[in-house]
């Protein structure tokens, strides 16, 4: 331990996480690391949930980086001590209690965490609930596996909590980067020209007077298995290969490409995957999360460095990863969110965002977390932030759900998160649609044509040509039905007459 609490005065803060879960009191708004389950605290959520079991009414606002495990959002959800919850969640039990309407989501760009905490939009940060892997002599915070909004937590709360987790490596140390950007009026351009610049401190600087407690514990991160690469994805990831090689000939793309940003889940992973059997070579990444198909690009030497928030390691794995992580020390950097997912980092870096769709319609608009328009799948992330800022956005999905009892192209998209406007590519497992420079049915035709399932094509070009026969419009056609139409009474008045 002497090696992991460096600090003196504050070993006598060390106490057990049920004496630490006494801080928290009702409503109190808590922010704590963790970022796509990787770095978040599991001892006191255990603890706080425990007081929840035993009828207790806490009602916590939580704020995290993005996604954590099982032992703080499951557990908090399960036990009703989970009122609010901000900003990316995947739990089945957290999706559960904010679809059944008793937990209160608000599915935020993961860029606008840090700076709303920052404004004071989100109120007062009681506690901020930390995992580290030590904590240095001045008080400086080492991170785990993630760094998310952690640093912003701990600047803003009143009382810092910190889990110092024995099973993550003591080596992570060095691989984080920490920088915050002034508020406005104040702030200045971030200093950041290439993936692997470093631009700020180690560790998260904390006034040691701040940590009131100092929780030591040994869970290991719940991270989430990744499904194997079936053919359905390597489809997907040999169409994306060739568009990105079209690129390269038609000298809109050097020969490296640009740096990578690959969204979260099963399909992302197998297509970033993909890219290991290319002909690409010195490769850089600037995403978010880096996960196993980015340590396998990293391992095969294709990719030469890798910037993320988070470190996410399927359960296989993640023994193998903490035992050799010296492979990767040199090439990896954890940075804040506010920086990985900065627009203004990302616009200068040049960044080819690749994010998943559950669904996307003919015109190119792309909804990613609601099903059928209304149930929380997970939220939107970071794929807002990559997709409306990067040098190319692609989206890629399946191009039919559920066994193909529905197509994941759609007329209109049931919910919307990512605008025609900043959406270029489209991939499919059936082909690419290049949306770039086309008008709303060109777009229309080229995804229909090159992305559609065969099964629905047909369907999808029927809808196209009934909507330009009764839409008023020919240049978004809608076959809507106009009984329905919240615009029924100006329709009503004849005022869209189209010359
Ligand atoms: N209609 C209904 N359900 C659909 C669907 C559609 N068109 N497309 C997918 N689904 C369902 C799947 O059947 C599956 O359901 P299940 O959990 O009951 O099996 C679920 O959605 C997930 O689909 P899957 O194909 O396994 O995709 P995935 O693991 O690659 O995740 C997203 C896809 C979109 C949910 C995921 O990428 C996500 O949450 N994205 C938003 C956040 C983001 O992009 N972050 C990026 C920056 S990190």
């Amino acid at each position: 331990m002497e090696k992991r609490l460096r600090c003196a005065k504050l070993k006598d803060k060390i106490m057990e996480a049920k004496e630490a879960a006494k801080f928290f009191e009702k409503d109190m708004v808590v922010g704590t690391s963790g970022f796509t389950p990787a770095g978040y605290p599991k001892s006191v959520p255990l603890a706080l949930a425990e007081r929840g079991e035993k009828g207790e009414d806490l009602g916590l606002t939580i704020i995290t980086g993005a996604s954590v495990g099982d032992e703080l959002d499951g557990a908090l959800s399960r036990t009703g001590v989970l009122k609010r919850r901000y900003p990316y969640q995947t739990n089945k039990d957290s999706r559960n209690k904010i679809n059944d309407g008793s937990v209160q989501y608000s599915d935020m760009h993961l860029s606008h965490v840090p700076q709303w905490v920052k404004y004071g939009f989100f109120g007062n940060i009681d506690i901020a609930l930390v995992e580290a892997v030590a904590i240095r002599e001045d008080g400086g915070i080492v991170p785990s596996t993630s760094i998310g909004n952690s640093n912003v937590f701990v600047e803003k709360a009143d009382k810092v909590i910190v889990e110092i987790n024995t099973s993550q490596p003591l080596a992570l140390e060095g691989i984080h980067d920490i920088y915050s950007p002034e508020n406005p009026p104040n702030r200045r351009p971030i200093p950041l020209t290439r993936t692997n610049e470093r631009i700020g401190t180690d560790y998260i600087p904390c006034d040691p007077d701040k940590i009131v407690a100092i929780v030591i514990s040994d869970i290991k991160d719940k991270t989430r298995p990744v499904a194997s690469i079936d053919d359905v994805s390597k489809q997907m990831a040999k169409h994306l290969i060739g568009f990105l090689e079209k690129e390269v000939k038609e000298g809109r793309l050097p020969e490296n490409l640009l740096p990578l940003q690959s969204g979260v889940g099963s399909v992302a992973n197998a297509v970033l995957g993909g890219l290991v059997d290319s002909k690409f070579e010195d490769l850089t990444i600037y995403s978010e999360v880096i996960q196993d198909s980015a340590l396998d690009l990293l391992d095969s030497g294709k990719v030469t460095f890798a910037s993320g928030t988070s470190l996410t390691v399927s359960p296989d794995r993640l023994d193998d990863f903490y035992d050799n992580f010296h492979k990767y020390k040199e090439k990896v950097v954890l940075r804040p969110q506010e920086i990985s997912n900065n627009p203004e980092v990302i616009r200068r870096l040049g960044i080819i965002a690749m994010n998943t769709a559950i669904e996307l319609d003919i015109y190119g608009n792309v909804n990613s977390t609601n099903i059928m328009g209304s149930k929380m799948m997970n939220g939107i992330g970071g794929s807002g932030d990559f997709a409306r800022n990067a040098y190319l956005s692609i989206f890629t999905t399946q191009s039919i759900a559920k066994n193909g009892d529905i197509s994941s192209i759609v007329p209109m998209v049931s919910h919307h998160d990512h605008t025609e406007h900043d959406v270029h590519v489209i991939v499919t497992e059936q082909g690419v649609a290049d949306l770039r420079g086309l008008s709303p049915k060109e777009r229309a035709k080229t995804i229909i044509e090159n992305c559609a399932h065969p099964d629905y094509k047909e369907q999808l070009m029927e809808y196209l040509s009934s909507s330009l026969e009764k839409s008023a419009s020919k240049h978004l056609p809608h076959a809507m039905d106009k009984s329905l139409s919240w615009h029924k009474r100006f329709l009503e008045q004849g005022t869209m007459k189209i010359k």
